[in-house]
């Protein structure tokens, strides 16, 4: 076995109510690809903001290359070789690519006081040929893909390393795929798999599929605690998802029993709703209970066809009914008052006010429900909210945490709770369930499958074919901004993935 670069001995972090990392040992080697799982609240950011020094742990401690250090905080941790790229990105929006990769490091082309700009451009070609972009070195970093973006932070990082000549750098990738289409995901695992030679990475994801598949080893964090250390190519996917969440799962994952057929009335009508150079006029229908989901490459224009239905974006043509009442075009609070819910896909942005708590975020739209002669009643807000935590199961340590300090499944599981404990009609759920681990996604199919029953309509585009398939009862194929199949999903009768990739390409 290589050489270990990082070594931390039992690393513990608390914080008020929650034992966030429980004696923690973490080494990594040289030369490889760690895959780290975990449920959601398993405590793995947590890990990672240690090895940066964004945060210090409580006890414990860090041995680099061998030798004891105190990471005083990120930019300390990148001159040692040990940087991290954040989801976030860290990046400034409107500088230049160029400007970004050498951020505050000018100083090493600078000639009797001049910066050397030739100097400049031939270094971030190098830099940015180690992660294949190809990209104009003057375009502003907010003119990019969150893929380019990734890369840039990524060859920075292992510039940085070489300008302190630090060997072997660690390279910490956080949920990097939650943002990637496949093509960028796949080139984002042949690079990560490259740099292997000159680095070792940190590989954070709740795709146990691609864990296995770019890991070279796996360790599994459970409440705080490390539970397993094992190689990837003796992993199974089902041994990891039983360790991560302490049970076994049902091959049954969609629950294809409690599938119910679609009720008789019409829930949500689209007649020639069409948005220019976006998607064709459209004209469907779901009814009560029925879950349809949208299945097409980015581009087919379903993300955008979602936003019309929920009010986000105003479509040029057509009108979209909800029980035969016709909504403003365009409106989000209409959408919201007629019933309309929408769970976005950036739900850490989009979907949840994170200066409030759980509760607030969780009784937001049923407040008039829980008032009492006119005044909301501490009692019911308290009911609810706990009813929907337990259900939705939001690991926190009490109701009144600050979603800000939620792990990010479980923000995303509190998005869900606020729109499944409202009443509504239709609800448009945009990734339900990524960057959720395998217990809660398990509890989302449950959920789905439970508001289906009390006649809840829903549009839904899921992470894989897989996941599209088991949950609906109907397909709806786009390409190019048109319909071009749909597809019966009965329970028992379902289609393969393959039947279905010949109508999406
Ligand atoms: N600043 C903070 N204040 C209070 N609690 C925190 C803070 N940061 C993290 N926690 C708690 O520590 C625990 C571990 O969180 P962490 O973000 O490390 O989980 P994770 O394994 O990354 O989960 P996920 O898969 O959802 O991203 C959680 O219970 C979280 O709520
Ligand atoms: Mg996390």
């Amino acid at each position: 076995m290589s050489a270990a670069v990082l070594e931390l001995q039992r690393i513990t972090k608390r914080y008020p109510g929650v034992v966030a990392l429980d004696g923690v040992d973490f080494t990594v080697y040289e030369n490889e690809i760690l895959g780290l799982v975990g449920e959601n609240g398993a405590g793995k950011s947590t890990l990672m903001k240690i090895l940066i020094g964004l945060i210090q742990p409580d006890q414990g401690t860090y041995r680099l290359r061998g030798a004891p250090v105190v990471i005083k905080n990120p930019a300390h941790a990148a001159n040692l070789g040990v940087g991290m790229v954040f989801q976030e990105g860290c990046l400034v929006p409107n500088l230049s690519i160029m400007e970004n990769l050498f951020l505050c490091h000018e100083i090493g082309f600078r000639h009797f006081g001049f910066l050397s700009k030739r100097k400049m451009r031939d270094a971030a070609h190098a830099a940015l040929g180690t992660v294949k972009v190809a990209a104009d070195l003057d375009t502003p970093v907010s003119e990019t893909t969150p893929a380019v973006r990734q890369m840039i932070e990524i060859a920075r990082l292992l510039w940085l390393s070489k300008l302190y000549q630090q060997r072997n750098p660690v390279l910490i990738l956080d949920e990097p795929t939650t943002v990637l289409t496949d093509d960028e995901r796949n080139t984002l695992f042949s690079i990560a798999t490259e740099l292997k030679s000159q680095a070792s990475i940190i590989l954070i994801s709740h795709r146990l599929q691609e864990i296995v598949e770019t890991s070279d080893r796996i360790l599994i964090m459970k409440d705080g605690k490390r539970v397993a250390n094992i190689q990837a190519r003796h992993a199974g996917i089902p041994e990891i998802e039983q360790m991560m969440v302490g049970h076994a799962f049902a091959a049954d994952r969609f629950r294809e029993d409690e599938q119910i057929p679609p009720g008789d009335q019409v829930t949500l009508t689209l007649e020639n709703v069409s948005k220019r150079g976006v998607f064709e006029p459209l004209n469907f229908e779901v009814r009560q209970g029925e879950i349809i989901s949208l299945v097409g490459l980015v581009g087919s224009g379903k993300e955008a066809l979602c936003r019309c239905i929920a009010g986000l974006e105003k479509p040029d043509t057509g009108s979209i009914k909800l029980a035969g009442k016709r909504l403003t075009p365009g409106s989000p609070s209409e959408a919201v008052r007629a019933g309309i819910g929408h769970i976005p896909i950036d739900r850490r942005s989009d979907g949840l006010a994170l200066g409030m708590t759980i509760a607030e975020n969780v009784n937001l739209l049923v407040l008039d429900h829980l008032k009492v002669g006119g005044f909301i009643s501490p009692q019911r807000e308290k009911k609810n909210a706990l009813r929907w935590i337990q259900d939705c199961r939001i690991k926190a340590p009490s109701p009144s945490t600050m979603c800000v300090n939620l792990s990010g499944g479980n923000q995303q599981k509190t998005v869900i709770a606020k729109w499944l404990s409202s009443k509504i009609h239709l609800l448009v759920l945009d990734h339900p369930t990524r960057g959720v681990d395998v217990g809660a996604k398990d509890e989302i199919y449950r959920l789905i499958r439970q508001l289906a029953r009390t006649g809840v309509g829903m549009i839904i585009m899921c992470d894989t074919l897989e996941e599209d398939i088991g949950l609906c009862g109907r397909m709806l194929i786009m390409k190019d901004g048109q319909l071009v199949n749909e597809v019966n999903c009965p329970p028992y009768r379902k289609p393969s993935p393959s039947d279905i990739i010949s109508s999406i390409v």
